[in-house]
């Protein structure tokens, strides 16, 4: 197995370009699924999610080919609607055909998800929501038989707020008869892109991005061509990964506007940080502070920023609590810093990190999920000495030649063979 060996204490300098959102991709490529003809999506990243997202649609029966950044994808009369199992484990994401599937075909057989190594992750709130619409969803053999002669608008009301859960149900809702108003809506940049492009689309959405969405369902929808948002995620652990080092670093093709409590934190922390255009720069800082965070829905800190922030305060001066409210178990890599000599201590949902520069040296560590991987790269960059982190499969899901852009930033990082 792959795994990533890093020669920490090398200070990043320089520019870096940001890729194009995985999560803004993988719904608007199962969006498709409500439109024949090409649709064609500019900017999306080359990553291992994207292939799993268009190996399903393949097997759905469209034609998908992605050249360099552009994806186009030929949706025809579809010759299966099942997600299988070998799929979806993969790929939790998958669960999103459900809504395109039920509203364009009335019917859909999607394999449930299961585990993960941050938390549950159920999927109740994406089935309440089918059956608001008016769906009847079964249960069988660990598959999600959902069926319905037509979906008819409905008041969806999430309890907890989903991402998932919300685009499913607006991509359904777009061939529904009549209005669906989604309650506790997700406000995240994601949700608003893929909002554009049902609208280019011609459905007619309003309110994404704020806590009540609209739909006003129509009969067809087209093919269209879409540019996808830049990656906050990876613009996070860009500008984390200056930061840690003491460089200054510009993150490209990034938006300030999508990421307002990372930048909040960092200034809070005491970096400088300035947007030019679609350029964000952190600005190199000998010292800076332990701050607090909390994990909450957009436009609170991002659960998927928490693991590489918390990396960055194990160098900070003082201390900070870091609470995970999204997910029950994502302090997987806690332990992991531990082993790198951070001063952590972990409680359920809270963990307290106490700083100190130039504290860590380093040592083989696991990578256990995609964002967890990235916090471990960052601390190898502050380590003394070499830090192999194993298992590096996890950050090919989300993250394009990370170890090439930290590279050209200046890092000692290679890619081996040999991990474990
Ligand atoms: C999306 C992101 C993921 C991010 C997460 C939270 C994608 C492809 N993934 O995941 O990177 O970490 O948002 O920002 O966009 N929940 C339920 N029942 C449901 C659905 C969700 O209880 O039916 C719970 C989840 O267990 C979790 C919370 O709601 O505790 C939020 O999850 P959700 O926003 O749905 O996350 P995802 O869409 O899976």
């Amino acid at each position: 197995m792959d795994a990533m060996i890093v020669r920490g204490g090398r200070v990043l300098n320089g520019e870096v370009e940001v890729s194009g959102a995985k999560n803004a991709a993988l719904p608007l490529i199962f969006s498709t699924l409500l439109a024949s003809g090409e649709h064609v999506f500019f900017n999306t990243p080359r990553l291992n999610d994207i292939q799993s997202a268009c190996q399903l649609l393949n097997l759905f029966g469209c034609e998908t080919k992605h050249d360099g950044h552009v994806l186009r994808i030929k949706v025809k009369p579809l010759k299966s609607l099942e997600a299988h199992y070998d799929v979806v484990r993969k790929m939790r994401a998958s669960i999103l055909c459900l809504g395109p599937l039920i509203a364009r075909y009335g019917k859909a057989h999607v394999s449930l998800p299961g585990g993960c190594a941050i938390g549950t992750r159920p999927i109740d709130l994406h089935l309440e929501g089918i059956k608001a619409l008016g769906a009847e969803v079964a249960m069988e053999n660990g598959y999600v038989v959902a069926s319905a002669k037509k979906l008819t608008g409905a008041n969806v009301l999430f309890e907890t707020t989903t991402v998932g859960g919300t685009e499913n149900i607006m991509m359904a809702a777009t061939l529904a008869d009549g209005i669906t108003r989604i309650e506790n809506a997700a406000k995240e940049p994601e949700i608003v892109d893929l909002a554009n492009y049902l609208n280019k689309m011609g459905a007619e959405i309003s309110g994404a991005g704020t806590s009540i969405i609209t739909i006003k369902g129509v009969s067809s929808l087209k093919a269209a061509e879409h540019e996808i948002i830049p990656d906050r995620i990876e613009a996070g652990t860009l500008l984390i990964a200056g930061a840690i080092t003491g460089g200054t670093v510009t993150v490209k093709k990034s938006r300030l506007d999508h990421m307002p409590a990372v930048i909040e934190k960092m200034c809070e922390a005491g970096f400088s940080i300035h947007a030019e255009r679609d350029a964000i720069t952190i600005e190199k800082a000998a010292t800076w502070r332990g701050v607090d965070i909390t994990t909450a829905p957009h436009p609170a800190f991002p659960t998927d920023l928490q693991a590489q922030f918390m990396a960055l305060m194990t160098q900070a001066e003082g201390t900070s609590v870091i609470t995970e409210t999204i997910f029950e178990n994502r302090f997987m890599h806690v332990q992991e810093l531990v082993r790198l000599g951070a001063n952590i201590t972990p409680k359920t949902r809270v963990a307290v990190v106490r700083g100190s520069r130039g504290g860590l040296e380093g040592a083989p560590v696991m990578a256990t999920d995609l964002r967890a991987s990235a916090c471990l790269v960052l601390a190898g960059l502050a380590a003394k000495g070499e830090t192999k982190v194993n298992r590096i499969y996890h950050l090919d899901r989300g993250y394009e030649h990370l170890e090439t852009k930290l590279q050209r930033l200046g890092a000692d990082i290679q890619r081996t063979g040999n991990g474990s």
